[in-house]
């Protein structure tokens, strides 16, 4: 090779090099800039805003926490829990791996085998307070008839806990409860609204007409038997709105 062969080659590999410095700090200044701009835009999806701190309790294949956190680019706001283990809703629900993939990779801290009863208690939850409390369809499993006085007791516990529990980890200001129910017989008959002024401190501020079709990829599971995945007909129901008194 002569001499100026060998200079044209270092200028090119000189000339690569520059290329690919430029190229790394522009991919590092968009990416950055992607970020700031999805955190400082605010994006609501229907009751929900980017600037909320969002708890979902009792997710089934976390399809429902997906739908906000792809809406709001990241999901640094969102806590998505369930009262399975990892393993169990992986092997539950056929999205759930890929669900929570992408919940995490927006910055969503995903929580198992959370206790809706319970989780005032919960040693991370607990210090925590959020703007809105979110349980779409609370049910405790298929134990007995769905119209059954054991199966709607059963049902009404486990409302009535996490209201209790849900008043707790609410923010003062402007913090609301959301539950998502079905209407008509027998869903009718667990008297959610009753249950909240019962336990005190709550009021109803709102119930609207909740419409699946508002939160694209969400995907209603009967989370419970062999046909978890499935997801069950929704019909008229309602998301009923909770604030401190
Ligand atoms: C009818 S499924 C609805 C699932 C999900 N929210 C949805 O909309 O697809 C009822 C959910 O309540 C959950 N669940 C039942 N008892 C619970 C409890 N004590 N604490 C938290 N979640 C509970 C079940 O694991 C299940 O995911």
């Amino acid at each position: 090779m002569g001499r100026e062969d060998e200079e044209e080659e270092e200028e090119e590999e000189e000339e690569y090099q520059q290329e690919r410095e430029t190229d790394d700090d522009d991919d590092e200044s968009s990416a950055s800039e992607e970020e700031e701009e999805s955190e400082s835009e605010e994006k609501w999806r229907k009751h929900y805003s980017s600037r909320h701190r969002i708890l979902l309790v009792g997710e089934g294949d976390f399809s429902f926490s997906v739908s906000l956190a792809t809406h709001f680019g990241s999901a640094r706001n969102m806590v998505a829990t369930s009262l399975d283990s990892q393993e169990k809703i992986c092997s539950k629900y056929s999205n759930a791996i890929a669900n929570v993939r992408e919940l995490e990779e927006r910055g969503c801290l995903v929580l198992y085998g959370v206790d809706a009863k319970t989780m005032s208690q919960h040693y991370f939850l607990s210090t925590q307070r959020f703007d809105r409390i979110v349980y779409n369809f609370p049910h405790v499993g298929f134990l007995f008839r769905e119209d059954s006085y054991c199966q709607i007791q059963l049902n009404k516990r486990l409302v009535k806990g996490f209201l209790r529990n849900a008043k707790l980890l609410l923010k003062k200001e402007g913090g609301q409860i959301h539950i998502s129910h079905k209407e008509g017989h027998p869903y009718n008959k667990w008297d959610l609204v009753k249950k909240a002024h019962k336990i005190g401190g709550l009021v109803l501020t709102q119930s609207v007409p909740f419409c699946k079709d508002d939160y694209p990829g969400y995907d209603n599971k009967r989370a419970h038997g062999t046909l978890s995945d499935a997801s069950f007909h929704l019909g008229d129901c309602t998301t009923y709105m909770f604030s401190l008194a």
